[in-house]
């Protein structure tokens, strides 16, 4: 009986299949999905089963709810151009719900359909509920009805134009549109052309410390909930330090309303590293934020599960208060409280326009939060860096579809992108290998610091910019190409913030640089005034594939370590005292 019964559903099965492939497209995912898997502590992105290093760029907020707009500026052959293997692309939730409950997914399937068209992945923003802080991609229906859609109020009794996390209406429409999009995802994107989805856009309120709705006002006086509490508890000595440090004056409470168990904020503040101005009112806004967006992404995952993160505004000079910058966002000194209130979410990402860059990766790296950067300036030595030294998941200039003049051309920043994006691509398995060993670095050349340096092995490696207020060497190349070199130079030196690398050590002696504008210096480790650091041998060249392809041998007048614009090199080093004493 059991044996005909399962040939019956055999046969049945088999023929609804017959009949979906012949007309509809709904399949089961037959690739494998997409991954973010734990190694030492090291979170590596695996994409049909093998390590995925994100090269990629950011459309502008627009681009993709236009088939026709995105193939009139070329937008696909430009990505291809730069050989990006991945585009961030975004579904606003107004686009794809104009009536409750009415779906329509035109405005992503075009996106999916050209970017596997294409050979690329997308990972794709849900600009739903909070976008910038605001709610301006909330369909009409919500905006229209901030009585069931309830918005944040100011202290003085003021509406913001940001949906209250305290709405649960607003979370239940956003929570179903969201479920609903990964539900069609899942029908129609069987190789997982989508990725990774980042959940909501730089979300928090802007314009005020906190949410002063009746509702937010109550939670306020309220007692801090207990899987909050329950968190710190259990990672008590291991939290960001400012919370530790607040939770810790107040006595380690286990309970108390958000004033008692983190204290009454300081209003006044002049620093961005050391100063938390409105403490507690940004932690009580955090953990509503995670509630909230812990719901809608926990519905994502059900109907298709894959990695999901949120990004951020940072916390900027003049932009200190929370308010100034959105409050509540996942920043560092919030994360444990989302850890806490959102679990369904994977990690946070900076956007970062700031020039604190290395300070910002090194703030969203506590405590193993992996390393994505959704949006930046078009800056090869910041992607450089943070590959290098930071593991990164990926790199995203934001709004790079901007990158062309009238005439065509794309800009020299994103030129050097494409010539990076290529080196990366031919050696990114060698790259994520070496993720969480010393053998992978990552340096960048600032106003700040004029020459870093690393030690590697046996020896230090001292970055410094090859273009600053440089003039060409004079090697007899006379006076037009001379004239030449000078104009590349002072062009390069125009982009004298971008100077930086990533190194790879391959031996004891043997360095893989992709660098831009860099020169390198070499030291021994253990500095003695007799061992000097010779090169043996200096290669330009490329990887393809995994394979280093060498072009020029670098001697005579080019043999010096640097790179004009973008390139890769492979240098050998050995130390003079070794030679002497046959090491
Ligand atoms: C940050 C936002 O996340 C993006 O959507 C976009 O608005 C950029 N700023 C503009 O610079």
């Amino acid at each position: 009986m059991r044996t005909l019964l399962s040939s019956l559903t055999a046969i049945g099965l088999a023929a609804c299949l017959f009949m979906f492939q012949g007309c509809s497209e709904v399949f089961e995912n037959t690739s494998v999905k997409p991954a973010l898997v734990q190694e030492d502590g090291i979170t590596h992105f695996e994409v049909n089963g093998k390590p995925f290093l994100m090269l990629t760029g950011e459309l502008h907020n627009s681009t993709s709810t236009s088939e026709s707009y995105m193939e009139s500026i070329g937008v696909w052959e430009q990505m291809r151009y730069a050989n990006f293997n991945t585009v961030i692309a975004s579904c606003s939730w107004d686009v794809i719900e104009d009536e409750p409950g009415h779906y329509d997914f035109t405005s992503v399937d075009h996106v999916i359909r050209s970017a596997r068209k294409n050979g690329l992945k997308v990972v794709m923003i849900w600009f739903a509920s909070w976008k910038n802080g605001n709610s301006t991609y909330a369909p009409s229906y919500i905006k229209r009805n901030p009585v069931t859609y309830p918005l944040v109020q100011t202290q003085d009794g003021g509406f913001l134009n940001v949906l209250s996390t305290f709405g649960q209406e607003s979370l239940k429409a956003d929570r179903d549109a969201f479920a609903a999009l990964m539900q069609h995802i899942n029908e129609i994107d069987r190789d997982y052309t989508v990725i990774m989805m980042q959940v909501e856009n730089e979300m928090g309120i802007l314009g005020s410390v906190r949410d002063f709705s009746p509702a937010a006002q109550e939670a306020w006086e309220g007692q801090v909930p207990s899987d909050l509490m329950e968190y710190l508890s259990s990672h008590k000595g291991q939290l960001f330090p400012e919370l530790e440090r607040v939770w810790g004056e107040n006595g380690y409470k286990m309970s108390g309303t958000w004033e008692e168990v983190f204290g009454t904020s300081h209003t006044t503040a002049e620093d961005i590293l050391t100063d938390y101005p409105y403490y507690t009112e940004e932690i009580f806004q955090a953990y509503h934020y995670a509630k909230y967006v812990n719901e809608i992404t926990a519905a994502g995952k059900a109907a298709h599960d894959i990695p999901m993160y949120v990004n951020n505004w940072l916390r900027q000079p003049g932009m200190i208060n929370p308010g100034q910058f959105p409050s509540g966002s996942p920043l560092p000194e919030v994360i444990d409280v989302w850890r806490a209130a959102a679990p369904a979410v994977d990690f946070t990402a900076p956007d970062i326009y700031i020039s604190e860059y290395e300070w910002v990766l090194s703030q969203f790296a506590l405590s193993n939060n992996p390393i994505f950067i959704p949006e930046c300036r078009v800056d090869v030595s910041k992607a450089l860096y943070a590959y290098g030294e930071y593991d990164a998941l990926g790199f995203a200039p934001f709004g790079f579809d901007g990158a062309q003049n009238a005439t065509g051309e794309y800009s020299a920043d994103f030129e050097n992108l494409a010539k990076c994006y290529k080196i990366l691509s031919g050696m990114d398995q060698m790259i994520i290998r070496n993720y969480g060993s010393d053998k992978l670095r990552g340096l960048r050349v600032t106003e700040e610091n004029a020459s870093p340096s690393v030690q590697m092995g046996d020896y230090i490696l001292t970055a410094r910019s090859s273009v600053r207020n440089q003039r060409a060497f004079n090697y007899g190349q006379g006076a037009a190409q001379m004239a030449r070199e000078n104009a590349q130079l002072a062009a390069a030196s125009q982009q004298q913030a971008q100077s930086g690398a990533l190194i790879l050590q391959t031996s004891p002696d043997e360095f893989y640089i992709v660098g831009i504008n860099v020169s390198f210096s070499f030291a021994p480790k253990d500095a003695d005034a007799q061992t000097r650091i010779f090169t043996d041998a200096i290669e330009e060249g490329t990887f393809v594939k995994g394979k280093w392809v060498p072009g020029r041998r670098l001697n005579g007048d080019e043999n010096r370590v640097g790179i004009n614009g973008v390139g890769a090199v492979r240098v050998v080093l050995y130390p003079s005292a070794a030679t002497v004493q046959g090491r």
